[in-house]
């Protein structure tokens, strides 16, 4: 730990020198925040020696190698009994709604599944693979994850994506969407590219089109290059907005030709809200702590414009976009405070990222409030660059929350940088205004803010649709749930049925085709996830796959669920897509 926190002193206002395959830093004399001097001369660091000072020695699995698919059992493919469900569709909230047969998705709608590198791939060291901050939460952070899992096996994708995807293949789905390393491409986040990375993608990429299977890329899923965070404090500094577009450079030229709808960077919402990271691990920044996820914000909407627009001088046709999270937001009782506290709601979570890329190139005016306190506002210049640049509406929307004034009233809030809901001065709860009842099914305990609250999905849609009137549509990017307790289940015929799961992706494809019905135009969906993987601070604990996994020593078999699949029995049962 000593020579982590030294290190991270010796990084502070050190040249660096990016070469072949190290990284040299030099510098003179520089004083650290502490007030001490440190004399740092030619300091040369190569990918091993960053492994080895950050994070320690990381486990590994048995196939190391590229290895073709294995046939999928037949075993795996007996239809299961039919699961009892309720009329189309359910709910107490929607208006009954019956189905209507000629209503139809449209015939170029992509249904899908998505994972994230850090969360699926595994081989974490291997083919010069640079560490990422969520290398370093894992192995060093105290109880950052709370059953100490790491990502350094997780689904071993890495080496056997060629399976993944024949199963993919076989459950008819149309769509993967999966994620870069940024630290594979560049060990340092910058500076050297590593060539066996981009193989390793461009095998991923021409096996999913050799199955017929539309292959999406997100950029960044949340594994920042660690090399830039104790560098200069990663997304807190505005240095990350030309190490971003150089890496997106890189990217969509190699994969232009191949590769048509591509994600920026994903959910901003939550990963600068990981800041401040926790103290010790990484460099210290001088940011006060509740400022620190808007100047994030600030770097990463500047990222995702230039990302944008160089993808866009390669390639006009590609669609790229940056992808959204959030619930629908139900104001828990008609009081013109809940209406307000709903406004802030929607200001401080899907606006602060859409109104720029979707309206003016500017942060919705509440949230300006308060970020005009310590962010220089956007140029002129900057807001036209900013303005436009997302071509569909990629939502991660899971779930729906009530929203409420704060106990002691909005205005207290917001004039009281102490209070605990500031600066967003919202309430939210999953219990109606009774107090007693539900928004909807519980998931795992592990996943306190997912409820199944489909019902609102249509309304939902409608307003994504009206207010940020996105030109190519709107895709539900991610949506899942997790089953209660399955983390506790041992038994494979236990855990193969879904029965909350099944309901909840069951009823959330009717309300899209609801809301499609009705007019609003949505593209795709993408399921998370495409197996049980590495869900950040829960670890293995919690399950969303669609496919099961079995994480650890003794198992490494992944078993479909194909018929108890939600997306492959609504598929099956309603004949709903094409
Ligand atoms: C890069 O690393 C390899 C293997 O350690 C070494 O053989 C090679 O000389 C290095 N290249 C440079 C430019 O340092
Ligand atoms: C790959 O795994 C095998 C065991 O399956 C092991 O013997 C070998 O050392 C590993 N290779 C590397 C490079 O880790
Ligand atoms: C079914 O939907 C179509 C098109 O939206 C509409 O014209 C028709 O009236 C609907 N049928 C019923 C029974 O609601
Ligand atoms: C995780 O590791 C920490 C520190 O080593 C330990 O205190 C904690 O009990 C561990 N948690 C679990 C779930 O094993
Ligand atoms: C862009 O799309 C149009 C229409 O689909 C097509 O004619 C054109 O060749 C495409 N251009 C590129 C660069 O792919
Ligand atoms: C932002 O772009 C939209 C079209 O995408 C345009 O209608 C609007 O006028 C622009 N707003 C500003 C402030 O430039
Ligand atoms: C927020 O709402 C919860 C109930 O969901 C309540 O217990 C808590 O006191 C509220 N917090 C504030 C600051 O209003
Ligand atoms: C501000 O909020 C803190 C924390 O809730 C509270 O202790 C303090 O009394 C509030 N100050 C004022 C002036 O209301």
């Amino acid at each position: 730990m000593t020579s982590t926190i030294l290190l991270t002193f010796l990084l502070i206002g050190a040249r660096i020198v990016v070469c072949q395959n190290a990284t040299v830093l030099s510098a003179t004399a520089s004083t650290t925040s502490s007030g001490s001097t440190s004399f740092v001369t030619n300091i040369e660091l190569s990918v091993e020696d960053l492994w080895d000072l950050y994070v320690g020695p990381v486990s590994t699995f048995s196939i190391n190698t590229t290895v073709e698919p294995t046939p999928i059992p037949s075993s795996s493919l007996v239809p299961p009994p039919t699961l009892y469900y309720p009329p189309f569709p359910t709910g107490q909230q929607a208006p009954f709604q019956p189905k209507n047969e000629t209503w139809k998705f449209p015939a170029d709608f992509w249904y899908g599944v998505a994972g994230a590198a850090y969360q699926i791939e595994g081989a974490a060291k291997d083919e010069g693979r640079g560490p990422s901050i969520w290398d370093v939460l894992s192995h060093r952070a105290t109880n950052y994850v709370v059953t100490n899992d790491t990502g350094d096996v997780a689904d071993n994708n890495y080496y056997q994506y060629k399976e993944d995807i024949a199963r993919i293949a076989a459950l008819g789905i149309k769509a993967y969407s999966f994620t870069i390393s940024w630290s594979r491409i560049l060990p340092f986040g910058s500076g050297p590219v590593n060539e066996q990375a981009l193989r390793h993608y461009d095998d991923l990429i021409d096996t999913c089109l050799e199955y017929n299977v539309i292959p999406q890329v997100t950029l960044y899923h949340w594994d920042l290059p660690l090399f830039l965070q104790n560098s200069y404090g990663g997304w807190l500094s505005s240095k990350i907005v030309p190490d971003f577009t150089e890496y997106a450079r890189i990217v969509f030229t190699r994969w232009a030709s191949k590769v048509h709808y591509w994600f920026t960077v994903n959910e901003p919402i939550v990963f600068c809200g990981f800041y401040p990271l926790p103290e010790n691990y990484f460099k210290k920044v001088a940011i006060p702590e509740k400022q620190q996820p808007y100047v994030c914000g600030h770097n990463v909407l500047l990222s995702h414009a230039a990302a944008y627009h160089v993808g866009k001088s390669i390639n006009r046709n590609l669609s790229i976009s940056l992808k959204h999270n959030g619930g629908y937001k139900i104001p828990l009782t008609n009081s013109p405070a809940d209406a307000e506290a709903v406004q802030r709601a929607w200001d401080f979570q899907e606006s602060w990222f859409a109104d720029p890329v979707f309206i003016n190139g500017d942060y919705p005016s509440r949230l300006k409030s308060y970020v005009s306190t310590f962010l220089p506002a956007f140029s002129d210049e900057e807001k036209a660059r900013i303005n436009g640049t997302s071509d569909i509406f990629a939502h991660d929307a899971y779930t729906s929350d009530f929203i409420m004034a704060p106990d002691t009233g909005i205005e207290a809030c917001t004039s009281n940088a102490s209070h605990p809901l500031f600066p967003q001065c919202y309430n939210t709860t999953k219990t109606y205004a009774n107090n007693y009842w539900a928004i909807g099914p519980a998931g795992d305990p592990g996943t306190p803010w997912l409820y199944k609250a489909t019902d609102w999905v249509p309304a939902f849609l409608h307003y994504m649709q009206n207010t940020w009137k996105p030109r190519g549509g709107i895709a539900i990017t991610e949506f899942g749930f997790s089953e209660p307790y399955e983390g506790l289940k041992t038994e494979l015929v236990a855990i193969l049925i879904d029965p909350v799961r099944s309901a909840y992706y069951r009823e959330y494809l009717e309300a899209i085709l609801i809301a499609v019905s009705q007019g609003v135009k949505v593209v795709g969906t993408l399921a998370w996830s495409i197996y049980d993987n590495f869900e950040w601070g829960q670890g293995y604990s919690v399950k969303f796959g669609i496919q099961v996994g079995f994480l650890g020593v003794l198992f490494f078999i992944f078993f479909l669920k194909p018929f108890h699949t939600p997306l492959s029995m609504v598929f099956a049962d309603e004949e709903l897509v094409r």
